[in-house]
């Protein structure tokens, strides 16, 4: 059905070893103008969605090579891309109406800048891919939801789609493809808090109802926004799907691993030299990712890793663990990307109360257990920091926190709990020591 193209970009599939970049979705970066669609048309850019129009490339097919690609939503949890969109895809055909795609651009993950880099490096490659997801789906809208506080992400993606709509999906264009283009393209300024990237409240924010998430299921790839099947999908994935009708499945999965194919874009900060986005094979070791970013700055030591944006806190003796999203014994989740390095001269009390700080202030309070457990954890916190923790926090933030796992309606409940046991696990000497003594 579709021959790949033959890429007149030099895709650079180097070894893990030599520790430089595969740059798969990042090839572009720094050699296109985001602002002038000719510059990415000069790079082949719409090569692959005008077949598509012109019914050269079909949607099926489109659909199995993805499927086939093995790609992984770069969202966070690693959900199969190729199985959303068939889900989708058949519940739109029972329901008779057509889907709806949207492009997650949220990001509001502390650490986390990798999106927002993408859309303003090569915002017409994410457009493609949203146009060719749409194609295949038979969606008639598609939403960008950016950050709100990404001002010029959004300005870089409106500018883009107009260019688009003028050059790539003119009205003749659309008349005679009209099954395979949009008619609606839309960005969407996001609230700027961090749930609002958690798929059903972003869902519920475009509906123009309360910024907090829905009971699931229904997913939203059933039932999403307007009652219609919805795929939500983060930028990454979406940037990944040109790459991979350019190259062919074959050649994509060439990098990373056989249950997590190609490459990732990882965000890394803190006490590395150069902390920036590099984009990586899935299957890489943390220690790479570090030692990519220029190792550690001169003369700072690791307390601790944080991987992917949630679970443990890698010891400097666990750095050995892959990224992938398949999570054995010797893996950690590659998660949305982020690599926080934490130096042992950073106070860690500051470190636990910018993390209470942050998810008190980011749950919708919807649920009591997050909304009073992370105020009463913060609490906590701020007694850690000032030397004055009482007799009875120690039980108190356990309980809290066992609470808060089991109980929260959303996963970002249980994200403030999973940081919360690594506190636990590691600073038990720490919380006892600055116990106020019994009078
Ligand atoms: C609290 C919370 C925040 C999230 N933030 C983001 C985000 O900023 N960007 C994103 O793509 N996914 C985010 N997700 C995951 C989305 O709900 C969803 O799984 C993802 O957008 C699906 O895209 P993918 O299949 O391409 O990974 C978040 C999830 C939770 C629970
Ligand atoms: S867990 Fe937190 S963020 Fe999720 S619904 Fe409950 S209050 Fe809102």
């Amino acid at each position: 059905l579709f021959e790949p193209l033959k890429p007149s970009i030099n895709f650079n599939f180097q070894s893990i070893s030599n520790m430089n970049q595969t740059k798969i979705i990042s090839h572009l970066w720094g050699k296109v103008n985001p602002l002038f669609i000719e510059s990415y048309q000069a790079h082949q850019g719409y090569e692959i969605f005008n077949q598509c129009l012109k019914g050269q490339l079909k949607p099926a097919a489109i659909l199995k090579i993805i499927q086939e690609s093995g790609l992984r939503g770069r969202g966070g949890a690693g959900f199969s891309t190729g199985e959303k969109w068939r889900i989708a895809f058949e519940a739109s055909r029972q329901s008779k109406k057509s889907p709806i795609f949207i492009v997650n651009a949220d990001e509001s993950q502390p650490g986390t800048f990798k999106d927002r880099l993408m859309v303003e490096r090569n915002p017409h490659q994410v457009l493609e891919g949203a146009l060719l997801a749409a194609a295949t789906l038979g969606a008639k809208t598609v939403y960008i939801y950016i950050n709100g506080k990404h001002w010029e992400a959004l300005k870089i993606m409106r500018n883009a789609i107009k260019q688009a709509e003028e050059k790539i999906l003119k009205p003749d264009s659309r008349k005679s493809s009209s099954r395979k283009a949009p008619s609606q393209i839309k960005v969407v300024q996001g609230a700027g808090g961090y749930l609002y990237g958690e798929e059903s409240t972003l869902i519920n924010s475009l509906a123009g109802r309360r910024g907090e998430p829905r009971l699931r299921p229904p997913f939203p790839a059933q039932k999403g926004l307007f009652g219609r099947a919805t795929v939500v999908n983060n930028v990454e994935t979406v940037a990944n799907i040109v790459p991979i009708l350019a190259l062919g499945v074959k050649k994509y999965r060439k990098s990373g691993t056989r249950k997590s194919p190609g490459t990732k874009l990882f965000s890394v900060t803190g006490a590395v030299k150069n902390p920036d986005v590099y984009e990586l094979p899935l299957g890489v070791t943390v220690k790479e990712v570090i030692d990519t970013a220029g190792g550690l700055e001169k003369g700072k030591k690791i307390e601790w890793v944080r991987a992917g944006g949630s679970g443990r806190l890698l010891g400097p003796r666990e750095l050995d663990r892959r990224l992938t999203y398949a999570c054995g014994p010797k893996e950690a989740s590659a998660g949305l990307g982020n690599i926080f390095v934490l130096d042992k001269e950073t106070p860690i009390e500051d470190i636990i109360l910018s993390f209470a700080q942050f998810y008190a202030r980011e749950s919708c309070g919807k649920c009591t257990p997050c909304r009073e457990g992370n105020h009463q954890l913060l609490q906590i916190a701020k007694r850690l920091k000032q030397g004055k923790l009482l007799e009875k926090d120690w039980e108190n933030m356990r309980a809290l926190v066992e609470v808060l796992e089991k109980t929260s309606f959303c996963r970002l409940g249980r994200f403030s709990a999973d940081i919360w046991r690594e506190f636990i696990r590691k600073y038990r000497a720490l919380f006892f020591k600055s116990r106020k003594p019994l009078v």
